[in-house]
């Protein structure tokens, strides 16, 4: 018996001392035993596609907007309340009373594509206003996080008929503590019609929900738009939040399909992504009210910048466009889709990413600063919109237009081809699956029987929901896992895999769960996403049939898989088991076939809770995460322990084989 056995006999052993009942029926299980034998030879490998685990960002719980789009001002250009006059501010909040400011919106911006425009009456004289001046304040998403030392950039368009003094600070929620500030001091002349001011503010501390404020003490009428704040520090200069892009890159991910979800379909026409009003400068951009997850967006993140992340992360962007303008509620008809088709292509959203800086979209790029084409190879025609009337209809229009155009792109239905073959061409379909964590642990077999002639799944959203999750437990995350196991064991059908949601501000929950929990300041992994942190090497490594022998093994999913480590060249077998039963398992593994010898010392990694339903939360971020240890006396044979409702990893490095030569 290895030493795992040991300790978890004698932590059983202290455990009968104090906690008899629960221990006693827990030890009378406890002798649960299972034959795990994996055949590691070369030549039973197959190759697992470099693609196939990557993650799906959908603007959804204000996961771009307030979220990893680092803009922290919220609704900067005044559009939000809609483009009649008056119109709501909302979250700006007005600073004096009625006798000494009045704020209203019109439609004088020097933008043509969103004209409303904050105007300012300040009706107290120089000397009666109250002496912090009276004005507007932002107080971004649920309040800014600004940091001592940290540089924001804050640039805003003002006019007015009379010169100008105006307060630009970052204080405290409630203004009384000032973290920096400057005055924007400019004659009438300079601002009589709309001039850009932009400035640096550096914080003198840090306060988690800081709001920016514009005020003054001068009487007189001043316009404000486009009022935008970003921190200077982002990941890689591209306008995202370092600490959430950087839990993103610890998973890896091969691709990244964005921007939807319903988020690309939206309830209505009117309000779904347009990806031609998401580029160019940011103050031009219109912004729109995504209407299936209700909230504004000023789309700062827009087309090119998701291209720019996928780019930074090193991943696959895959771009999903709405399918011939159909939408939740309304839909073209496929007879008159035509002139979709054709603006489709004229106003070329591939060629945008794609197209040579002197090509006609390429070269809008070019002018954005990205002169070098973007490597996008895959494109998916809309959103869960199979069962839709004029679905096939409208997908077949834009599938022969683009294969037309671009012979190379791979394009992604929304019809399921797990089951029966697709009755149209696509290069992959898409798979969607929210479910509860037993029926997800059980479609580990979900695509066994699935032809490996016809085009593969790209299950591009997969959850446990419902009372197994909450917003984030254990329960749901060993669901996923088997399920993510029998997707690499079926990844000669599975091409593609993500988890979805993968954000949420924790202020503005629209779905559970979620992989990664946020507020302005502080980020967690919930166990669905330490789960995907276990599949990091899966893509692109070797797949070894393995059988696992128990009278209970419903309750296990086990797969291996080798791997070269890109820094050393070092190899690894790489067993994952996830333990789905509430007992303890003594497991004999048993691996043949290997080229070299397995190192001794090797490692374990585990995910478990005392408590399935166990999340992780902003106090207790840790509860629920992967705890490594070494694993001494690793071989082909051993004996391990695996623990109740875990997964576990058992990563065993290969030692070199020394080759000698024969002459
Ligand atoms: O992931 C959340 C939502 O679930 C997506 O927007 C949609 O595609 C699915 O219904």
């Amino acid at each position: 018996m290895g030493l795992q056995w040991t300790y978890s006999a004698v932590l059983c052993a202290t455990f009968l001392l104090f906690a008899a009942p629960q221990c006693f029926a827990h030890r009378l299980e406890a002798n649960r035993s299972a034959v795990l034998m994996i055949d590691a030879s070369p030549q039973s490998g197959r190759k697992i596609p470099d693609t196939l685990f990557g993650i799906f960002f959908e603007e959804i719980n204000h996961a771009g907007a307030g979220g990893i789009w680092a803009e922290l001002v919220s609704n900067r250009g005044f559009e939000a309340g809609g483009p009649n006059t008056p119109s709501n501010i909302d979250p700006w909040f007005i600073i004096g009373d009625e006798s000494s400011i009045y704020v209203s919106t019109d439609r004088t911006s020097c933008f043509s594509r969103n004209e409303v425009a904050l105007r300012m009456d300040i009706l107290c004289e120089e000397g009666g206003c109250p002496s912090d001046g009276v004005g507007i304040y932002n107080p971004g998403f649920w309040g800014m996080n600004i940091e001592e030392k940290e540089k924001y950039k804050l640039v805003l368009y003002v006019k007015s008929l009379n010169s100008i003094n105006i307060s630009v600070s970052l204080t405290s929620s409630d203004g009384s503590q000032n973290l920096a500030s400057a005055n924007i001091l400019a004659d009438s002349s300079v601002v009589s019609n709309w001039t850009r001011m932009e400035l640096i503010l550096e914080s003198v501390a840090t306060n988690r929900t800081a709001r920016l404020q514009l005020t003054t003490t001068k009487k007189g009428v001043i316009w404000f738009d486009q009022v935008s704040l970003m921190p200077l520090d982002t990941y890689k200069g591209h306008g995202f939040r370092k600490e959430l892009i950087s839990m993103v890159e610890d998973l890896k991910p091969r691709f990244i399909r964005f921007p939807g979800g319903c988020f690309v379909e939206g309830e209505w026409l009117r309000n779904a992504f347009r990806w031609r009003e998401t580029i160019g400068p940011w103050e031009e951009r219109p912004g729109h009210f995504g209407d299936v997850w209700m909230y504004w967006t000023d789309d700062g993140l827009g087309y090119l910048e998701f291209l720019q992340l996928a780019e930074d992360l090193g991943t696959a962007p895959i771009w999903v466009f709405n399918n011939g303008r159909i939408s939740h509620n309304d839909q073209v008809d496929t007879t008159s889709i035509f002139p979709f088709v054709q603006a489709c292509l004229e106003h070329n959203s591939i060629e945008f990413a794609r197209g040579s800086s002197d090509t006609k979209w390429g070269s809008v790029r070019a002018k954005l600063g990205h002169p070098e084409p973007f490597t996008l190879e895959y494109v998916a025609v809309g959103n869960e919109d199979c069962w839709k009337k004029n679905y096939r209809g409208n997908y077949l229009k834009f599938y022969d237009a683009i294969k037309a155009a671009y012979p190379d792109i791979k394009i992604i239905s929304n019809c399921d081809g797990s089951s029966k073959p697709l009755d149209h061409p696509a290069d992959l379909y898409d798979y969607h699956v929210y479910t509860s964590a037993s029926r997800l642990f059980k479609m580990n077999n979900a695509f066994d029987k699935t032809s490996r002639t016809g085009p593969k799944a790209f299950v591009s959203e997969y959850a446990v929901t419902g009372s197994d999750a909450g917003t984030g437990s254990l329960l749901a995350a060993l669901g996923e896992a088997a399920f993510l196991i029998g997707l690499e064991r079926n990844s000669d059908a599975v091409e593609m895999a993500s988890y979805a949601p993968l954000f949420v501000n924790a202020n503005d929950r629209r779905w559970n769960p979620d992989a990664i929990v946020f507020n302005s300041w502080q980020q967690y992994g919930t166990p669905s996403y330490w789960i995907q942190t276990f599949f990091t090497e899966s893509s692109g490594a070797f797949f070894h049939p393995s059988n696992i022998q128990a009278n209970f093994s419903d309750t296990l999913a086990t797969s291996a898989i080798t791997w070269q480590n890109p820094e050393d060249n070092s190899n690894y077998l790489k067993i994952k088991i996830v333990n789905f039963g509430s007992d303890y398992v003594t497991l004999k593994i048993s691996v043949k076939g290997l080229e070299a010898a397995i190192n001794s010392l090797g490692s374990t990694t585990v995910l478990t809770s005392s408590n399935l339903m166990d999340e992780n939360s902003f106090a207790n971020p840790k509860k629920v995460i992967p705890v490594s240890d070494t694993l001494p006396n690793a071989a082909e044979n051993m004996d391990v322990v695996l623990s109740p409702r875990s997964l576990t990893s058992f990563d065993l490095q290969l030692n070199r084989v020394e080759y000698i030569s024969a002459i």
